[in-house]
């Protein structure tokens, strides 16, 4: 019993639409019409200015890490704070709030695998950040972070649920870039200026 209402509280916190919400709170717009149509903190970034597209960030990363520091309060399964962590990212993606769509996962990802797993994703952000800083493309750096994923967390932790996870969320991330991938390839996806 505790888990399914645990499994429901990190949906709801994970489906919580920051870039739209904020947007339409202090901007009046929402992010999903302009810029690459995302509702994630990148688009928010690009849309809404650094001030608010940080706002969103933040949210998004918390929307991932705080369900399941809650979680851990609870006696659970180190396997059952995974499958909530899959919880928070798809809710972040399919939100009920906004009509089962949402961003591209990788700062609720990035929240929640900072809970799991912390060191390597202190690792796989510093990656990301020198792929961003040298490329200007926040995409690629989300691609590469979602591949090496698995790849770090097969060589340096046994748990089967967690390798799993690593897996799927990797996958999934890369395959929600998809648009992206051709901008890339194409040599028009959209360089980032801070
Ligand atoms: O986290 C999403 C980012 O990798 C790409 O965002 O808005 O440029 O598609 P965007």
């Amino acid at each position: 019993m505790t888990f399914f209402c645990l499994i429901i509280l990190t949906y709801f916190i994970g489906a919580i639409p920051s870039g739209v919400w904020i947007g339409k709170i202090f901007k009046n717009i929402d992010v999903r019409d302009y810029g690459s149509k995302n509702s994630g903190a990148t688009n928010s970034y690009r849309v809404l200015g650094a001030k608010l597209g940080v706002a969103v960030l933040v949210m998004d990363v918390l929307k991932g890490f705080i369900p399941l520091y809650i979680a851990s309060k609870f006696n659970l399964e180190y396997n059952d704070l995974v499958i909530l962590g899959l919880v928070a990212i798809l809710a972040h993606t399919f939100s009920c709030f906004i009509s089962f769509k949402g961003g591209k996962g990788v700062a609720t990802s990035l929240g929640v695998f900072l809970f799991l797993i912390p060191v390597i994703t202190l690792i796989l952000l510093i990656i990301f950040i020198l792929v961003v800083y040298f490329t200007k493309y926040i995409s690629l750096g989300s691609i590469t972070a979602a591949f090496l994923l698995p790849i770090f967390t097969f060589f340096t932790h046994r748990d089967s649920y967690l390798f799993a996870l690593s897996v799927v969320i990797g996958v999934f991330v890369i395959y929600r870039h998809k648009t992206n991938i051709s901008r890339l390839l194409s040599g028009t996806e959209n360089k980032f200026k801070f």
